[in-house]
Protein backbone atom coordinates (compact mmCIF):
# COMPACT_ATOMS: atom_id res chain seq x y z
CA UNK A 1 0.00 0.00 0.00
CA UNK A 2 1.31 3.59 -0.82
CA UNK A 3 1.46 6.05 1.55
CA UNK A 4 1.54 9.51 -0.14
CA UNK A 5 4.47 11.62 0.25
CA UNK A 6 4.71 13.89 3.12
CA UNK A 7 8.57 15.17 3.51
CA UNK A 8 8.35 14.02 7.60
CA UNK A 9 10.33 11.77 9.76
CA UNK A 10 6.55 10.30 10.35
CA UNK A 11 6.23 9.65 6.74
CA UNK A 12 9.66 7.78 6.43
CA UNK A 13 8.81 5.53 9.41
CA UNK A 14 5.47 4.75 8.37
CA UNK A 15 6.71 4.21 4.52
CA UNK A 16 9.71 1.87 5.58
CA UNK A 17 6.84 -0.27 7.60
CA UNK A 18 4.80 -0.65 4.62
CA UNK A 19 7.74 -1.78 3.06
CA UNK A 20 8.25 -4.31 5.78
CA UNK A 21 4.78 -5.23 5.39
CA UNK A 22 4.97 -5.94 1.52
CA UNK A 23 8.51 -7.68 2.19
CA UNK A 24 7.24 -10.11 4.91
CA UNK A 25 3.53 -10.04 6.09
CA UNK A 26 1.78 -10.13 2.46
CA UNK A 27 4.27 -11.61 0.84
CA UNK A 28 4.34 -14.61 3.47
CA UNK A 29 0.34 -14.69 2.87
CA UNK A 30 0.89 -15.27 -0.73
CA UNK A 31 3.74 -17.96 0.22
CA UNK A 32 1.34 -20.02 2.90
CA UNK A 33 -1.51 -20.56 0.10
CA UNK A 34 0.83 -21.64 -2.40
CA UNK A 35 3.13 -23.81 -0.28
CA UNK A 36 0.86 -25.00 1.82
CA UNK A 37 -1.25 -26.25 -0.92
CA UNK A 38 1.80 -28.22 -2.27
CA UNK A 39 2.22 -29.70 1.57
CA UNK A 40 5.59 -27.72 1.89
CA UNK A 41 6.34 -25.18 4.46
CA UNK A 42 7.51 -21.25 3.50
CA UNK A 43 11.07 -20.00 3.11
CA UNK A 44 10.75 -18.14 6.15
CA UNK A 45 8.31 -21.05 7.96
CA UNK A 46 11.54 -23.29 7.53
CA UNK A 47 14.09 -20.49 8.64
CA UNK A 48 11.98 -20.32 11.86
CA UNK A 49 11.25 -23.90 12.45
CA UNK A 50 15.46 -24.81 12.29
CA UNK A 51 17.39 -21.86 14.10
CA UNK A 52 16.69 -20.20 17.85
CA UNK A 53 13.98 -18.22 18.11
CA UNK A 54 14.35 -14.43 17.71
CA UNK A 55 17.77 -14.77 16.02
CA UNK A 56 17.05 -14.58 12.72
CA UNK A 57 18.65 -11.37 11.23
CA UNK A 58 17.33 -10.90 7.66
CA UNK A 59 19.57 -9.13 4.93
CA UNK A 60 18.51 -7.42 1.67
CA UNK A 61 14.99 -7.77 2.27
CA UNK A 62 13.97 -4.79 -0.22
CA UNK A 63 16.08 -6.29 -2.86
CA UNK A 64 14.69 -6.36 -6.17
CA UNK A 65 15.30 -7.81 -9.64
CA UNK A 66 16.43 -5.32 -12.20
CA UNK A 67 15.32 -8.04 -15.36
CA UNK A 68 12.80 -5.64 -17.80
CA UNK A 69 12.06 -9.04 -20.10
CA UNK A 70 9.40 -10.93 -20.65
CA UNK A 71 6.97 -8.33 -18.52
CA UNK A 72 9.48 -8.67 -15.36
CA UNK A 73 9.45 -4.92 -14.89
CA UNK A 74 5.96 -5.20 -13.62
CA UNK A 75 6.81 -7.73 -11.70
CA UNK A 76 9.39 -7.01 -8.71
CA UNK A 77 8.59 -8.76 -5.46
CA UNK A 78 10.86 -7.94 -2.21
CA UNK A 79 13.75 -10.20 -1.97
CA UNK A 80 13.41 -11.71 -5.21
CA UNK A 81 13.01 -15.20 -3.75
CA UNK A 82 15.11 -15.90 -1.60
CA UNK A 83 15.59 -14.72 2.01
CA UNK A 84 18.60 -14.80 3.55
CA UNK A 85 20.43 -13.94 6.76
CA UNK A 86 22.52 -15.12 9.68
CA UNK A 87 21.29 -16.34 12.82
CA UNK A 88 22.28 -19.15 15.60
CA UNK A 89 20.75 -22.44 15.97
CA UNK A 90 21.85 -24.28 19.54
CA UNK A 91 23.68 -20.51 20.32
CA UNK A 92 25.92 -21.25 17.47
CA UNK A 93 26.55 -19.11 14.88
CA UNK A 94 25.10 -20.13 11.13
CA UNK A 95 24.31 -18.08 7.99
CA UNK A 96 21.59 -19.58 5.76
CA UNK A 97 19.50 -19.26 2.70
CA UNK A 98 16.04 -19.91 2.01
CA UNK A 99 14.40 -20.03 -1.61
CA UNK A 100 10.84 -18.95 -1.93
CA UNK A 101 9.46 -21.45 -4.94
CA UNK A 102 6.09 -19.16 -4.90
CA UNK A 103 8.32 -16.50 -6.19
CA UNK A 104 8.99 -17.52 -9.75
CA UNK A 105 9.47 -20.65 -8.66
CA UNK A 106 12.55 -20.12 -6.37
CA UNK A 107 14.79 -19.78 -9.43
CA UNK A 108 17.96 -17.93 -9.08
CA UNK A 109 18.52 -14.52 -11.05
CA UNK A 110 20.67 -11.81 -10.87
CA UNK A 111 19.63 -10.30 -7.54
CA UNK A 112 18.77 -13.54 -6.11
CA UNK A 113 22.12 -14.60 -7.02
CA UNK A 114 23.75 -11.53 -5.20
CA UNK A 115 21.79 -12.15 -2.38
CA UNK A 116 22.63 -15.78 -1.79
CA UNK A 117 26.82 -14.98 -2.85
CA UNK A 118 27.00 -12.26 -0.34
CA UNK A 119 25.76 -14.23 2.89
CA UNK A 120 27.95 -17.44 1.40
CA UNK A 121 30.66 -14.78 1.66
CA UNK A 122 29.63 -13.56 5.19
CA UNK A 123 29.40 -17.32 5.97
CA UNK A 124 33.45 -17.28 4.86
CA UNK A 125 34.37 -14.49 6.66
CA UNK A 126 32.71 -15.35 9.66
CA UNK A 127 33.99 -18.91 9.41
CA UNK A 128 30.61 -20.58 10.50
CA UNK A 129 28.39 -23.03 8.30
CA UNK A 130 25.90 -22.07 5.63
CA UNK A 131 22.50 -23.71 5.17
CA UNK A 132 21.08 -23.94 1.57
CA UNK A 133 17.64 -24.16 1.77
CA UNK A 134 16.59 -25.30 -1.70
CA UNK A 135 12.80 -25.21 -3.36
CA UNK A 136 13.43 -24.04 -7.03
CA UNK A 137 13.23 -24.17 -10.67
CA UNK A 138 17.28 -23.56 -11.32
CA UNK A 139 18.17 -20.79 -13.65
CA UNK A 140 15.67 -18.00 -13.63
CA UNK A 141 14.60 -18.28 -17.64
CA UNK A 142 13.58 -14.73 -18.07
CA UNK A 143 17.04 -13.68 -16.87
CA UNK A 144 18.87 -15.54 -19.28
CA UNK A 145 22.99 -16.54 -19.31
CA UNK A 146 23.04 -13.72 -16.01
CA UNK A 147 20.88 -16.83 -14.07
CA UNK A 148 23.29 -19.19 -15.66
CA UNK A 149 26.79 -17.22 -14.44
CA UNK A 150 25.63 -16.71 -11.21
CA UNK A 151 25.10 -20.30 -10.89
CA UNK A 152 28.74 -20.83 -11.88
CA UNK A 153 29.55 -18.84 -9.11
CA UNK A 154 27.52 -20.00 -6.81
CA UNK A 155 29.44 -23.12 -7.69
CA UNK A 156 32.93 -21.32 -7.27
CA UNK A 157 31.79 -20.33 -3.40
CA UNK A 158 30.69 -23.79 -3.00
CA UNK A 159 34.51 -25.25 -3.75
CA UNK A 160 36.11 -22.57 -2.13
CA UNK A 161 34.11 -22.86 0.86
CA UNK A 162 34.72 -26.56 0.80
CA UNK A 163 36.72 -27.52 3.80
CA UNK A 164 36.47 -24.48 4.96
CA UNK A 165 33.03 -23.88 6.65
CA UNK A 166 30.56 -26.95 6.49
CA UNK A 167 27.64 -26.49 4.14
CA UNK A 168 24.39 -28.15 4.39
CA UNK A 169 21.46 -28.81 1.86
CA UNK A 170 18.12 -28.96 2.51
CA UNK A 171 15.95 -29.90 -1.13
CA UNK A 172 12.71 -29.16 0.24
CA UNK A 173 11.41 -29.02 -2.97
CA UNK A 174 11.14 -29.77 -6.63
CA UNK A 175 14.74 -28.68 -7.53
CA UNK A 176 16.00 -28.47 -10.61
CA UNK A 177 19.21 -27.52 -12.94
CA UNK A 178 21.14 -25.34 -11.26
CA UNK A 179 19.22 -25.61 -7.84
CA UNK A 180 21.20 -29.68 -7.38
CA UNK A 181 24.42 -28.68 -8.60
CA UNK A 182 25.46 -26.62 -6.08
CA UNK A 183 24.07 -28.97 -3.19
CA UNK A 184 26.03 -31.48 -4.84
CA UNK A 185 29.12 -29.82 -4.27
CA UNK A 186 28.24 -29.07 -0.09
CA UNK A 187 29.29 -31.37 2.61
CA UNK A 188 25.63 -33.14 3.11
CA UNK A 189 21.97 -32.91 1.87
CA UNK A 190 18.94 -34.35 3.63
CA UNK A 191 15.60 -34.64 1.06
CA UNK A 192 11.86 -34.70 2.42
CA UNK A 193 9.87 -37.73 1.03
CA UNK A 194 7.02 -36.96 -1.22
CA UNK A 195 7.47 -33.30 -1.54
CA UNK A 196 11.25 -32.81 -2.80
CA UNK A 197 12.84 -33.86 -6.10
CA UNK A 198 16.64 -33.24 -7.52
CA UNK A 199 17.37 -33.62 -10.79
CA UNK A 200 19.13 -32.24 -13.63
CA UNK A 201 15.99 -31.91 -15.98
CA UNK A 202 12.39 -32.40 -14.99
CA UNK A 203 10.35 -35.35 -16.04
CA UNK A 204 8.94 -32.95 -19.11
CA UNK A 205 12.22 -32.26 -20.23
CA UNK A 206 13.03 -36.00 -20.49
CA UNK A 207 10.05 -37.19 -22.09
CA UNK A 208 10.73 -33.94 -24.66
CA UNK A 209 14.64 -35.21 -25.08
CA UNK A 210 14.71 -38.41 -25.06
CA UNK A 211 10.98 -40.05 -24.99
CA UNK A 212 11.05 -41.66 -21.57
CA UNK A 213 8.05 -41.18 -19.49
CA UNK A 214 8.96 -41.23 -15.86
CA UNK A 215 7.56 -39.04 -12.69
CA UNK A 216 9.01 -36.90 -10.43
CA UNK A 217 9.27 -39.48 -8.10
CA UNK A 218 10.69 -42.06 -10.06
CA UNK A 219 13.72 -39.60 -11.34
CA UNK A 220 14.71 -37.43 -8.09
CA UNK A 221 12.70 -38.72 -5.35
CA UNK A 222 14.04 -38.83 -1.56
CA UNK A 223 13.72 -42.60 -2.17
CA UNK A 224 15.76 -43.09 -5.47
CA UNK A 225 18.51 -40.21 -4.26
CA UNK A 226 18.99 -41.34 -0.50
CA UNK A 227 18.75 -45.45 -1.51
CA UNK A 228 20.62 -45.53 -5.41
CA UNK A 229 22.18 -42.36 -6.68
CA UNK A 230 23.20 -41.50 -2.84
CA UNK A 231 23.03 -37.88 -3.82
CA UNK A 232 20.74 -37.56 -0.42
CA UNK A 233 22.61 -38.14 2.95
CA UNK A 234 18.83 -38.51 4.64
CA UNK A 235 15.42 -38.89 3.42
CA UNK A 236 13.50 -37.22 6.02
CA UNK A 237 9.74 -38.21 6.58
CA UNK A 238 8.68 -34.57 6.44
CA UNK A 239 10.49 -31.49 6.55
CA UNK A 240 10.40 -30.81 10.04
CA UNK A 241 12.49 -34.13 10.58
CA UNK A 242 14.85 -32.97 7.75
CA UNK A 243 15.22 -29.89 10.13
CA UNK A 244 15.72 -32.07 13.35
CA UNK A 245 18.28 -33.82 11.33
CA UNK A 246 20.00 -30.91 10.11
CA UNK A 247 20.05 -29.29 13.88
CA UNK A 248 21.52 -32.79 14.91
CA UNK A 249 24.25 -33.10 12.52
CA UNK A 250 25.23 -29.47 13.25
CA UNK A 251 25.78 -30.74 17.09
CA UNK A 252 29.08 -32.51 16.34
CA UNK A 253 30.74 -29.93 13.55
CA UNK A 254 33.21 -27.25 14.57
CA UNK A 255 31.94 -24.06 12.90
CA UNK A 256 34.93 -24.05 10.51
CA UNK A 257 37.78 -26.02 9.93
CA UNK A 258 40.18 -23.87 12.44
CA UNK A 259 37.77 -24.44 15.39
CA UNK A 260 36.88 -27.09 17.63
CA UNK A 261 34.25 -29.44 17.37
CA UNK A 262 31.29 -28.52 20.15
CA UNK A 263 32.65 -30.61 23.51
CA UNK A 264 29.82 -31.79 26.20
CA UNK A 265 30.58 -33.06 29.50
CA UNK A 266 32.02 -36.39 29.81
CA UNK A 267 29.58 -38.40 32.29
CA UNK A 268 30.63 -41.54 31.03
CA UNK A 269 31.70 -44.39 33.42
CA UNK A 270 35.63 -45.06 33.36
CA UNK A 271 35.25 -48.85 34.32
CA UNK A 272 33.73 -51.81 32.12
CA UNK A 273 29.88 -52.05 32.95
CA UNK A 274 27.43 -54.89 32.29
CA UNK A 275 27.04 -53.18 28.63
CA UNK A 276 30.34 -53.18 27.59
CA UNK A 277 29.94 -57.10 28.48
CA UNK A 278 27.22 -57.85 25.89
CA UNK A 279 30.24 -57.34 23.49
CA UNK A 280 32.23 -60.32 24.44
CA UNK A 281 28.98 -62.52 23.58
CA UNK A 282 27.80 -60.38 20.28
CA UNK A 283 30.40 -61.91 17.53
CA UNK A 284 29.14 -65.49 16.00
CA UNK A 285 30.88 -68.61 16.58
CA UNK A 286 30.39 -69.39 12.38
CA UNK A 287 31.88 -66.95 10.34
CA UNK A 288 28.75 -67.60 7.97
CA UNK A 289 26.43 -65.55 10.86
CA UNK A 290 25.84 -62.05 10.63
CA UNK A 291 25.90 -59.56 13.41
CA UNK A 292 24.90 -55.91 13.83
CA UNK A 293 27.70 -53.61 13.66
CA UNK A 294 25.64 -51.15 14.82
CA UNK A 295 25.64 -52.90 18.60
CA UNK A 296 29.34 -52.08 18.59
CA UNK A 297 29.27 -48.23 18.05
CA UNK A 298 26.19 -48.30 20.25
CA UNK A 299 27.95 -49.75 23.36
CA UNK A 300 31.59 -47.33 22.35
CA UNK A 301 29.68 -43.85 21.78
CA UNK A 302 28.66 -41.74 24.72
CA UNK A 303 25.15 -42.67 25.90
CA UNK A 304 25.12 -45.69 23.02
CA UNK A 305 23.81 -42.23 20.35
CA UNK A 306 25.00 -41.96 16.84
CA UNK A 307 23.68 -40.16 13.73
CA UNK A 308 23.95 -41.99 10.81
CA UNK A 309 25.14 -40.11 7.63
CA UNK A 310 23.87 -41.70 4.31
CA UNK A 311 22.09 -44.61 6.09
CA UNK A 312 20.02 -46.00 3.72
CA UNK A 313 23.08 -45.91 0.43
CA UNK A 314 24.89 -48.61 0.26
CA UNK A 315 24.47 -50.59 3.78
CA UNK A 316 27.09 -52.46 3.66
CA UNK A 317 28.89 -49.43 5.22
CA UNK A 318 28.04 -47.45 7.97
CA UNK A 319 29.45 -43.99 8.24
CA UNK A 320 28.32 -41.92 11.48
CA UNK A 321 28.75 -39.39 13.76
CA UNK A 322 28.95 -39.90 17.48
CA UNK A 323 30.56 -38.89 20.86
CA UNK A 324 33.23 -40.68 22.67
CA UNK A 325 33.87 -38.64 26.42
CA UNK A 326 31.64 -35.44 24.78
CA UNK A 327 33.97 -35.07 21.79
CA UNK A 328 33.07 -35.56 17.93
CA UNK A 329 34.36 -38.70 16.41
CA UNK A 330 33.51 -40.00 12.97
CA UNK A 331 32.77 -43.62 12.76
CA UNK A 332 33.54 -45.25 9.72
CA UNK A 333 32.31 -49.70 10.10
CA UNK A 334 31.47 -52.27 7.52
CA UNK A 335 28.37 -53.50 8.16
CA UNK A 336 28.26 -57.91 8.38
CA UNK A 337 24.56 -57.33 8.06
CA UNK A 338 24.62 -56.06 4.40
CA UNK A 339 26.40 -58.10 2.03
CA UNK A 340 28.61 -59.67 4.79
CA UNK A 341 30.04 -56.14 5.13
CA UNK A 342 31.90 -56.28 1.69
CA UNK A 343 33.13 -53.06 0.45
CA UNK A 344 31.96 -52.02 -3.63
CA UNK A 345 31.83 -48.60 -5.29
CA UNK A 346 29.29 -47.36 -3.22
CA UNK A 347 30.36 -48.45 0.20
CA UNK A 348 34.03 -46.96 -0.54
CA UNK A 349 32.91 -43.90 -2.25
CA UNK A 350 30.57 -43.12 0.58
CA UNK A 351 33.38 -43.93 3.05
CA UNK A 352 35.89 -41.55 1.34
CA UNK A 353 33.75 -38.73 0.92
CA UNK A 354 33.19 -39.08 5.09
CA UNK A 355 36.69 -39.60 5.41
CA UNK A 356 37.73 -36.38 3.89
CA UNK A 357 35.22 -34.31 5.38
CA UNK A 358 36.03 -35.39 8.97
CA UNK A 359 39.69 -34.99 8.07
CA UNK A 360 38.95 -31.67 6.45
CA UNK A 361 37.40 -30.12 9.56
CA UNK A 362 39.34 -31.97 12.96
CA UNK A 363 37.39 -35.15 13.64
CA UNK A 364 39.00 -38.18 14.67
CA UNK A 365 38.33 -41.29 13.02
CA UNK A 366 36.99 -44.62 14.29
CA UNK A 367 37.05 -47.24 12.33
CA UNK A 368 35.35 -51.10 12.97
CA UNK A 369 36.56 -53.61 10.61
CA UNK A 370 34.81 -56.73 9.90
CA UNK A 371 35.15 -56.79 6.17
CA UNK A 372 35.98 -59.80 3.65
CA UNK A 373 37.21 -57.87 1.08
CA UNK A 374 36.45 -55.60 -2.49
CA UNK A 375 33.28 -57.17 -3.96
CA UNK A 376 34.14 -59.34 -7.16
CA UNK A 377 32.42 -59.39 -10.42
CA UNK A 378 32.10 -57.47 -14.06
CA UNK A 379 29.85 -55.14 -12.85
CA UNK A 380 31.93 -53.86 -10.28
CA UNK A 381 34.67 -54.03 -12.68
CA UNK A 382 33.01 -52.60 -15.36
CA UNK A 383 31.57 -49.77 -13.39
CA UNK A 384 35.51 -49.02 -12.07
CA UNK A 385 35.81 -50.30 -8.50
CA UNK A 386 39.98 -50.18 -9.27
CA UNK A 387 39.50 -46.44 -9.45
CA UNK A 388 36.65 -45.70 -7.46
CA UNK A 389 37.55 -48.29 -4.78
CA UNK A 390 40.84 -46.41 -4.69
CA UNK A 391 39.11 -43.65 -2.98
CA UNK A 392 39.33 -44.83 0.12
CA UNK A 393 42.92 -45.81 0.09
CA UNK A 394 43.54 -42.17 -1.09
CA UNK A 395 40.80 -41.12 1.46
CA UNK A 396 42.57 -42.36 4.48
CA UNK A 397 46.06 -42.11 3.50
CA UNK A 398 45.68 -38.42 3.51
CA UNK A 399 44.16 -37.98 6.45
CA UNK A 400 46.13 -36.21 9.26
CA UNK A 401 43.44 -36.45 12.23
CA UNK A 402 43.73 -39.40 14.89
CA UNK A 403 42.87 -42.71 13.55
CA UNK A 404 41.36 -45.31 15.66
CA UNK A 405 40.74 -48.54 14.19
CA UNK A 406 39.37 -52.03 15.90
CA UNK A 407 39.24 -55.15 13.80
CA UNK A 408 36.34 -56.93 15.44
CA UNK A 409 35.98 -60.12 12.93
CA UNK A 410 37.35 -60.58 9.29
CA UNK A 411 40.15 -58.47 7.82
CA UNK A 412 40.82 -59.81 4.42
CA UNK A 413 42.61 -59.07 1.48
CA UNK A 414 42.08 -55.08 0.17
CA UNK A 415 39.68 -54.72 2.88
CA UNK A 416 42.38 -55.06 5.75
CA UNK A 417 44.26 -52.61 3.83
CA UNK A 418 41.77 -50.08 3.04
CA UNK A 419 39.88 -50.13 6.52
CA UNK A 420 42.12 -47.92 8.50
CA UNK A 421 44.86 -50.55 8.69
CA UNK A 422 48.23 -49.15 10.43
CA UNK A 423 50.24 -48.81 7.27
CA UNK A 424 47.47 -46.27 5.55
CA UNK A 425 48.29 -43.99 8.72
CA UNK A 426 46.36 -45.61 11.42
CA UNK A 427 47.61 -44.14 14.80
CA UNK A 428 46.19 -46.82 17.26
CA UNK A 429 45.18 -50.17 16.04
CA UNK A 430 43.20 -52.67 18.47
CA UNK A 431 42.13 -56.07 17.77
CA UNK A 432 39.48 -58.82 18.90
CA UNK A 433 40.51 -62.27 19.51
CA UNK A 434 38.02 -62.92 17.03
CA UNK A 435 39.77 -61.24 14.52
CA UNK A 436 41.25 -62.85 11.40
CA UNK A 437 43.41 -60.65 9.89
CA UNK A 438 44.79 -62.20 6.36
CA UNK A 439 44.94 -62.26 2.82
CA UNK A 440 41.75 -64.25 2.56
CA UNK A 441 39.49 -66.52 3.84
CA UNK A 442 40.57 -70.00 5.17
CA UNK A 443 38.22 -71.82 2.29
CA UNK A 444 39.18 -69.72 -0.02
CA UNK A 445 43.17 -69.70 0.74
CA UNK A 446 42.88 -73.72 0.89
CA UNK A 447 41.09 -73.74 -2.33
CA UNK A 448 44.34 -71.52 -3.78
CA UNK A 449 47.01 -73.25 -1.67
CA UNK A 450 46.27 -77.31 -1.54
CA UNK A 451 44.34 -77.07 -5.28
CA UNK A 452 46.59 -79.74 -6.48
CA UNK A 453 46.66 -81.70 -3.32
CA UNK A 454 43.12 -81.42 -3.31
CA UNK A 455 42.41 -82.66 -6.68
CA UNK A 456 43.98 -86.08 -6.45
CA UNK A 457 41.79 -87.15 -3.68
CA UNK A 458 38.47 -89.11 -3.43
CA UNK A 459 35.15 -86.51 -3.43
CA UNK A 460 34.77 -88.13 0.56
CA UNK A 461 38.44 -87.74 1.25
CA UNK A 462 38.62 -84.37 -0.43
CA UNK A 463 36.04 -83.28 1.65
CA UNK A 464 37.74 -84.11 4.86
CA UNK A 465 41.14 -82.87 3.90
CA UNK A 466 39.56 -79.35 2.95
CA UNK A 467 37.94 -79.30 6.57
CA UNK A 468 41.56 -80.24 8.42
CA UNK A 469 43.06 -77.93 6.26
CA UNK A 470 40.40 -75.30 6.43
CA UNK A 471 40.78 -75.73 10.21
CA UNK A 472 44.39 -75.61 10.54
CA UNK A 473 44.57 -72.62 8.49
CA UNK A 474 41.72 -70.64 10.66
CA UNK A 475 44.16 -71.80 13.64
CA UNK A 476 47.29 -70.44 12.71
CA UNK A 477 47.25 -67.60 10.13
CA UNK A 478 43.20 -66.04 10.36
CA UNK A 479 44.12 -64.71 13.71
CA UNK A 480 45.06 -61.25 14.88
CA UNK A 481 48.42 -62.63 16.53
CA UNK A 482 50.54 -63.05 13.00
CA UNK A 483 49.61 -59.15 12.20
CA UNK A 484 50.23 -58.55 16.13
CA UNK A 485 53.79 -59.74 16.10
CA UNK A 486 54.59 -57.42 13.51
CA UNK A 487 53.33 -54.67 15.81
CA UNK A 488 50.22 -54.27 12.44
CA UNK A 489 48.38 -54.22 15.54
CA UNK A 490 48.80 -52.27 18.97
CA UNK A 491 46.80 -54.77 20.93
CA UNK A 492 44.49 -57.34 21.58
CA UNK A 493 41.67 -56.64 23.45
CA UNK A 494 38.73 -58.61 24.57
CA UNK A 495 35.33 -56.82 23.09
CA UNK A 496 34.34 -55.90 26.45
CA UNK A 497 37.28 -52.83 26.77
CA UNK A 498 36.67 -51.39 23.44
CA UNK A 499 35.26 -48.86 24.63
CA UNK A 500 37.43 -47.41 27.07
CA UNK A 501 40.64 -48.67 25.45
CA UNK A 502 38.88 -46.26 22.28
CA UNK A 503 38.22 -43.67 24.60
CA UNK A 504 41.63 -43.76 26.21
CA UNK A 505 43.50 -43.97 22.52
CA UNK A 506 41.32 -40.84 21.61
CA UNK A 507 42.38 -38.86 24.35
CA UNK A 508 45.99 -39.75 24.16
CA UNK A 509 45.97 -38.24 20.52
CA UNK A 510 44.26 -35.32 21.00
CA UNK A 511 47.73 -33.55 20.55
CA UNK A 512 48.36 -35.14 17.60
CA UNK A 513 49.95 -33.23 14.72
CA UNK A 514 50.64 -34.18 11.55
CA UNK A 515 51.71 -32.47 8.46
CA UNK A 516 52.47 -34.21 4.78
CA UNK A 517 54.50 -32.66 2.23
CA UNK A 518 53.01 -28.95 0.57
CA UNK A 519 51.68 -29.09 -2.41
CA UNK A 520 48.92 -26.97 -4.49
CA UNK A 521 46.29 -30.10 -4.26
CA UNK A 522 46.09 -33.94 -4.48
CA UNK A 523 44.99 -35.78 -7.32
CA UNK A 524 42.28 -38.18 -5.77
CA UNK A 525 40.92 -40.92 -8.39
CA UNK A 526 37.22 -39.51 -9.15
C1 LIG B 1 11.53 -19.09 -14.12
C2 LIG B 1 10.29 -20.77 -13.21
C3 LIG B 1 11.35 -21.67 -13.35
C4 LIG B 1 12.56 -21.17 -13.92
C5 LIG B 1 9.72 -22.72 -12.46
N1 LIG B 1 9.29 -21.47 -12.67
N2 LIG B 1 10.98 -22.87 -12.87
N3 LIG B 1 10.37 -19.49 -13.60
N4 LIG B 1 12.59 -19.87 -14.29
N5 LIG B 1 13.63 -21.95 -14.05
C6 LIG B 1 7.98 -20.91 -12.35
C7 LIG B 1 6.88 -21.50 -13.22
O1 LIG B 1 6.81 -20.78 -14.43
C8 LIG B 1 5.66 -21.28 -12.35
O2 LIG B 1 5.28 -19.92 -12.45
C9 LIG B 1 6.21 -21.47 -10.96
O3 LIG B 1 7.62 -21.29 -11.04
C10 LIG B 1 5.94 -22.86 -10.44
O4 LIG B 1 6.38 -23.80 -11.40
P1 LIG B 1 5.52 -25.09 -11.81
O5 LIG B 1 6.11 -25.63 -13.05
O6 LIG B 1 4.06 -24.73 -11.81
O7 LIG B 1 5.79 -26.05 -10.58
P2 LIG B 1 5.93 -27.63 -10.58
O8 LIG B 1 4.83 -28.23 -11.40
O9 LIG B 1 6.02 -28.02 -9.14
O10 LIG B 1 7.30 -27.99 -11.32
C11 LIG B 1 8.53 -27.55 -10.77
C12 LIG B 1 9.68 -27.80 -11.77
C13 LIG B 1 9.31 -27.13 -13.13
C14 LIG B 1 9.89 -29.30 -11.97
C15 LIG B 1 10.93 -27.19 -11.15
O11 LIG B 1 8.86 -25.79 -12.88
C16 LIG B 1 10.46 -27.08 -14.07
O12 LIG B 1 10.76 -28.08 -14.72
N6 LIG B 1 11.05 -25.90 -14.22
C17 LIG B 1 12.15 -25.70 -15.16
C18 LIG B 1 13.40 -26.34 -14.62
C19 LIG B 1 14.59 -26.04 -15.47
O13 LIG B 1 14.77 -26.65 -16.55
N7 LIG B 1 15.38 -25.03 -15.04
C20 LIG B 1 16.53 -24.50 -15.75
C21 LIG B 1 17.67 -25.46 -15.58
S1 LIG B 1 19.16 -24.96 -16.28
P3 LIG B 1 3.75 -19.44 -12.34
O14 LIG B 1 3.83 -18.00 -12.60
O15 LIG B 1 3.02 -20.24 -13.37
O16 LIG B 1 3.37 -19.80 -10.95
C22 LIG B 1 20.09 -24.56 -14.97
C23 LIG B 1 21.53 -24.35 -15.33
C24 LIG B 1 22.40 -24.23 -14.12
O17 LIG B 1 19.66 -24.44 -13.89
C25 LIG B 1 23.86 -24.21 -14.46
C26 LIG B 1 24.70 -24.78 -13.34
C27 LIG B 1 26.14 -24.62 -13.48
Amino acid sequence: MDIPFAPTTAYRIADLAARHDEAVRIAEKRAIDRQHAKGKLTARERIELLVDEGSFVELDQFARHRCTEFGMEGNRPYGDGVVTGHATVDGRQVCLFSQDFSVFGGSMGEVFGEKVLKVMDLALSLGCPVIGINDSGGARIQEGVVSLAYYAELGRRNAHASGVIPQISMIMGPCAGGAVYSPAITDFTVMVDDTSHMFVTGPDVVHAVTGERVTAQQLGGAAVNSEISGNAHHRAADERDAIDWVQTLLGYLPLNNLDAPPEYDDDTVHEITPSDLELDRLVPDSLNQAYDMAEVIRRIVDDGEFTEIHSAFAPNMICAFGRVEGRSVGIVANQPRYQAGVIDIDASEKAARFVRFCDAFGLPILTLADVPGYLPGTDQERQGVIRRGAKLIYAYSEATVPKVTVVTRKAYGGGYAVMGSKHLGADVNIAWPTAEIAVMGAEGAVGVLHRHELARLSTEEREVARQRLTEEYRKHHASPYLAAERGYVDMVIPPSQTRLQVARALRTLRTKRQTLPAKKHGNIPL
